[in-house]
């Protein structure tokens, strides 16, 4: 029997509830879900309630969630304030006709800490932010073609789905990548629309921006690559993404979806370096389904219907809900420079006592990050860019991914994680000794 079978025959021995669920699920369900990004073979877990770091399954298992719902609960499962702030929204109403106070102060909030964000706007996923950025830019400029990195996950939406995880056979050389529609569905057109470059290789990405300005509506990257890892860019990549377009006049747009993790003022903060626009989600809404995009007045002021003819047609049923607007404005109170130092401090822990266990076991593996975000990277390879991150061992991968879930961790099921504000030195230490029982189970000792 192999590590990985060990470890499933574990798993299947002890999540029987939500084996049948799983079967119930399937039935009206394709893969027994509406997200694939949680699915995982043999079932994934079927979850009944959650507090604070912990999360139980229908089996009545409890395991310390390192997922936090794909980094969006920065201050964890149901903190006090954010149920208060929901339960007072719900006494008012929860969708109304009508904008509403809670969403301006939200706005104020995020224009207040994202100077380079002059108005914004709120949508219901992260998704829609990239779809609404791209389609700001494209108004702004007349143009249509967009650059974005080799390895870079930007939602779910057919311009973007591109290039994401593309077999390396297909995508040409790493120093000018091709374009790779993702799977089948998305509109073949949209390759036509969209130039790849290398993540972390200014060179070849300057050559690249360069020799297509005339087109470039915009360059769209993630500060912090969540895809391949949380891998950070180097601040010398994203300064010359900044300088190059700024020289040729094209609109930088920084994906913050996941990496406004990374200080109050997000990844431009932490790296000061400015974008035009920014995308963002997750911890913005406080755990309710959210987006927002925002960025230079010149660009936003074309969503106002009172700006001529030329305005951009916005509508959304849910667009700016008070109920997410009440929790994002919660978090976002309770995320104050203290909070995102302690968040970077763990952060850092973490992946220093993961470093220092794959040394000691000998583990031909890695870990990448950067402030509360980590991952395990299953290769000797410094992971950087797409390349790099091709080369995980993908069977070592989802056997430490079971392995952990068999020892009461959850992590994502790329072996993507992050902290909360709520995680305690304890839980870090709880992690490091759970990995090393699943390497050691695995033949590392
Ligand atoms: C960087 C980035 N952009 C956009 C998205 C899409 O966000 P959503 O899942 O809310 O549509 C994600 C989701 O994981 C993301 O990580």
């Amino acid at each position: 029997m192999s590590a990985l079978d060990v470890e499933i025959a574990a798993y299947e021995q002890a999540n029987p509830g939500s084996r049948s669920m799983h079967e119930r699920a399937s039935a009206v369900l394709p893969g027994g879900d509406s997200r694939n990004s949680i699915f995982w073979n043999p079932f994934p877990i079927y979850v009944t309630h959650a507090e604070g770091t912990k999360l139980t399954d229908v089996d009545g298992n409890t395991r310390t969630d390192f997922v936090n719902n794909m980094t969006t609960l920065i201050m964890g499962h149901r903190h006090p304030d954010v149920v208060r702030a929901l339960h007072e929204q719900v006494d008012h109403g929860v969708s109304y006709p009508a904008p509403s106070p809670p969403v301006i102060r939200w706005g104020e909030i995020l224009c207040e800490r994202v100077p380079s964000v002059e108005k914004i706007r709120f949508v219901n996923s992260g998704t829609e932010a990239t779809l609404n950025a791209i389609r700001a830019v494209r108004a702004y400029t007349g143009k249509t073609l967009i650059a974005k990195c080799e390895g870079a996950y930007h939602g779910n939406h057919d311009a973007i789905q591109i290039s994401v995880t593309p077999p390396v056979d297909e995508a040409g050389e790493a120093e000018n990548p091709e374009p790779v529609v993702m799977f089948p569905g998305i509109n073949p057109g949209a390759a036509d629309d969209i130039v790849i470059m290398p993540y972390n290789d200014s060179e070849a990405a300057e050559r690249i921006i360069r020799s297509h300005a005339e087109d470039l509506a915009a360059v769209i990257v993630e500060p912090i690559n969540g895809q391949c890892g949380m891998v950070p860019a180097r601040t010398e990549f994203l300064q010359t993404l900044r300088d190059v377009t700024s020289e040729l006049d094209i609109p930088l747009i920084f994906d913050e979806v996941i990496s406004f993790r990374a200080a109050s003022g997000g990844a431009q903060e932490w790296y000061g370096i400015t974008p035009d626009m920014t995308c963002f989600g997750k911890v913005i809404g406080g755990g309710l389904p959210v987006g927002a995009f925002g960025g230079k007045e010149e660009i936003m002021s074309l969503w106002d219907p009172n700006h001529g003819a030329d305005f951009v047609q916005h509508a959304g049923t849910f667009n700016g809900n008070p109920m997410t607007a009440a929790a994002g404005v919660a978090t976002l109170e309770l995320l104050t420079p203290e909070v995102y130092a302690e968040l970077e401090r763990k952060g850092d822990k973490l992946r220093q006592m993961i470093r220092d266990l794959i040394a000691e076991l000998e583990v031909p593996m890695g870990v990448t990050g950067a402030a509360s975000l980590f991952s395990l990277q299953f290769t000797t390879e410094t992971v950087t860019d797409y390349r790099s991150f091709a080369t995980n061992d993908k069977e070592m991968l989802q056997t430490v991914f079971t392995g952990l879930l068999n020892e009461g961790i959850l992590m994502s099921n790329r072996c993507a994680g992050n902290v909360s504000a709520v995680h305690t030195d304890e839980d870090l230490k709880d992690f490091v000794s759970a990995l090393r029982r699943v390497l050691v189970r695995a033949g590392y000792a």
